[in-house]
């Protein structure tokens, strides 16, 4: 069993590593292959370790611990986003108009920005109660989630499975509104109804038995 202190540092590193530094992915990254598809396929990588550790988070059985935990995981993705944002903007960085960065320096932001969006989205879909009690009412947050997840639709990063994600953040925090049939199965409320659902159905079971 992992201690909080443990995960917590876990979850951290994974929040604010890059994968794309190493001194392969740099000639390969100045050499031939298309940057963007590489980077694509690192990102993918990456995505899959970001989900193992919200995951984990999610297995977490003490409240009160996973509360703080994700809200010192907030703290940093924000301030992460902060940063990588202000630069973008500096640098005057469009995406999707600008190709993809072959400069490091804004490589490393736009990753950071990509990524950390994408594990937000995991955040809020796997632990919707938590972390919609920490987010919603931050208007700061919300307007720097707002501009993230444009910069990530145009980012031709995300597609198959990560652009769903995106689509279903983006409603879980209403930036475009719920389809009908949205629902997210992780909300409390979802998990009792399951949970009733399955009794509902033993019952009728039973008295079926009867007759
Ligand atoms: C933003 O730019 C500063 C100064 O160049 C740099 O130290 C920092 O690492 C950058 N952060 C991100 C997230 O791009
Ligand atoms: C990369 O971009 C940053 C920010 O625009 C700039 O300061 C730096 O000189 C660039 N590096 C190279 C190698 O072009």
């Amino acid at each position: 069993m992992v201690t909080s202190g443990v995960l917590a540092l876990y979850l951290l590193s994974v929040l604010t590593v890059t994968y794309c530094t190493n001194d392969d992915d740099k000639k390969v990254f100045s050499g031939k292959i298309m940057p963007l598809e590489r980077y694509k396929r690192l990102f993918v990588e990456h995505r899959r370790i970001q989900l193992e550790a919200v995951k984990s988070l999610q297995g977490f059985d003490d409240n009160t611990r996973k509360y703080k935990l994700v809200n010192v995981m907030l703290q940093k993705l924000f301030l992460v986003l902060s940063e990588a944002k202000q630069n973008l903007t500096q640098w005057g960085f469009v995406p999707g108009i600008d190709p993809f960065p072959d400069n490091e320096t804004v490589r490393e932001a736009f990753s950071k920005v990509v990524e950390n969006t994408a594990m937000f989205g995991d955040l809020v879909l796997r632990l919707p109660d938590v972390v919609h009690g920490l987010f919603d009412k931050n208007t700061e947050w919300n307007a720097l989630m707002g501009w993230c997840v444009w910069f990530s639709a145009e980012s031709k990063v995300f597609d198959g499975g990560s652009e769903k994600l995106l689509n279903l953040m983006s409603q879980e925090i209403n930036l475009i509104p719920k389809e009908d049939d949205y629902i997210n199965p992780f909300t409390e409320e979802n998990q009792k109804l399951k949970e009733q659902a399955m009794k509902d159905v033993l019952e009728t079971a039973k008295v079926k038995n009867k007759d």
